[in-house]
């Protein structure tokens, strides 16, 4: 959405729903999902099936309502909508960089250009998906975005297929990213145990193995928050962040930008840069609590840097804290990363950055372990709808 009227008063709806103080509410649900995680984990012969699951479930209850499964075919809804967003970041990413090298494509009639006809066919599927999806959740009897977005008075001012939109990019920016950091996470736990051992040293003598850990923990927890920082400069999930047109003629240290051009950060390139990051290749977490003031790009930059910072981490923090805590991770074949390795290599790059498919092996620490994860697994459907109910109450009066 390019900057303008339309996107202010969509940043101010997605800004209110993502304040620290909701943020703070909602970390009931990512509690009750990353229990379910980590109880899943015990058994999945494939960690992306658990780890997308927990990511798409508290972004669907939350954007859509916890009431919808019981009349709606939601797990069909979300592979749908997973599959229209794979296409639709691949689009994007590829009509962009043409246009932006050979910007006469932009005038191309649209039956001539196959890529604005996908991304025209990818953004009407979009529309028709989350407009249905926003009009049960106004029905939907629990809490939830689309009913609440619908209260602020300024929404008035914007269509209801706006509204729609603005609910499935928040539901899309919880789910895709998050997932995709988890699966990183795993593929640097696989590569550097020793990094590992280190968070679960401090777990082990902060939390010990009767209780897992809780959000209450997070400052006490120093190398497993810096853990989760390396991951996010060690393999960015938006390499180059998201395309920006220039609104206006403009200079940067002596370029001249001319207006409605295409700009990319390079996220890659600054989180490699050895001005700032000794040994930039190399995963090491320490470095953030030598220097916790050292330049983190993941989340953008400006008035269009991402509104999910304070959600996503909370995310981050209660999910991989967890799996941490409870298991040794290791790839596929022990004694050989090469498979690991080349699948961070050929990650697929184009705006989302995602590792190519890779195998892990979840074990469980101890009995011990075990037997707390199995007691503490409490995801009832009630539970996540009294969870909404009571996010209404404390947080928006409802
Ligand atoms: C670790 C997880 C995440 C990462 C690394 C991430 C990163 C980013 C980045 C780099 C941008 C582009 C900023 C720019 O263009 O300068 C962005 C935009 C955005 N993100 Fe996130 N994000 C994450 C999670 C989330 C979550 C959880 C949400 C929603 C709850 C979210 C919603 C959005 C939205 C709506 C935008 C577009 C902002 C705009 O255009 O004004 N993101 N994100």
């Amino acid at each position: 959405m390019p900057y303008g009227p339309e996107w202010r008063l969509n940043r101010r709806i997605q800004t209110s729903l993502l304040s620290t103080r909701a943020c703070e509410a909602y970390c009931i649900l990512q509690d009750i999902g990353s229990k379910q995680l980590s109880y899943e984990m015990l058994t999945a012969d494939n960690f992306t099936t658990p780890c997308h699951r927990f990511t798409s479930t508290v972004a669907f209850a939350l954007a859509y309502g916890g009431g919808l499964r019981t009349h709606y075919n939601q797990a069909k809804e979300l592979k749908d909508i997973d599959e229209l967003t794979s296409l639709g970041f691949q689009a994007v990413s590829i009509g962009s960089f043409l246009v932006d090298i050979f910007p006469i494509l932009d005038r191309v009639p649209i039956f001539f250009s196959s890529w604005k006809k996908s991304a025209e066919q990818i953004h009407e599927n979009m529309r028709q998906k989350f407009t249905k999806l926003y009009d049960v959740a106004l029905q939907d009897q629990t809490w939830n975005w689309a009913r609440q977005a619908l209260k602020k008075s300024e929404t008035q001012d914007l269509s209801h297929e706006q509204r729609a939109f603005s609910i499935g990019e928040l539901y899309l920016g919880v789910t895709h990213s998050n997932h995709i950091v988890l699966e990183v996470f795993v593929m640097a736990s696989i590569l550097h145990q020793s990094a590992v051992q280190q968070a679960q040293q401090e777990l082990d003598s902060v939390i010990g193995s009767q209780r897992l850990p809780l959000f209450e923990d997070a400052t006490k927890l120093p190398y497993v928050n810096a853990f989760i920082t390396e991951i996010l400069r060690w393999c960015p999930v938006l390499p180059l962040g998201f395309p920006h047109r220039v609104s206006t003629d403009d200079e940067y240290m002596g370029y001249k930008i001319p207006s409605n051009s295409i700009i990319f950060t390079n996220q890659w390139q600054m989180n490699m840069d050895e001005k700032f990051f000794d040994n930039p290749d190399c995963f090491e977490p320490e470095r953030w609590i030598q220097n916790p003031d050292l330049p983190l790009s993941a989340f953008g930059f400006g008035r269009r840097s991402c509104p999910g910072e304070c959600f996503a981490r909370y995310t981050l923090f209660i999910a991989i804290s967890r799996l941490l805590w409870a298991f040794n991770i290791t790839g596929s074949n022990k004694d050989d990363l090469a498979h690991e390795k080349a699948a961070k290599e050929s990650g697929r790059l184009g705006v989302l950055y995602r590792p190519s498919s890779f195998g892990a092996r979840f074990q469980i620490r101890s009995s011990e372990h075990e037997r707390v994860i199995k007691l503490d697994r409490a995801v009832a459907d009630e539970e996540r709808m009294r969870a909404l109910e009571a996010i209404g109450k404390t947080l928006f009066s409802e």
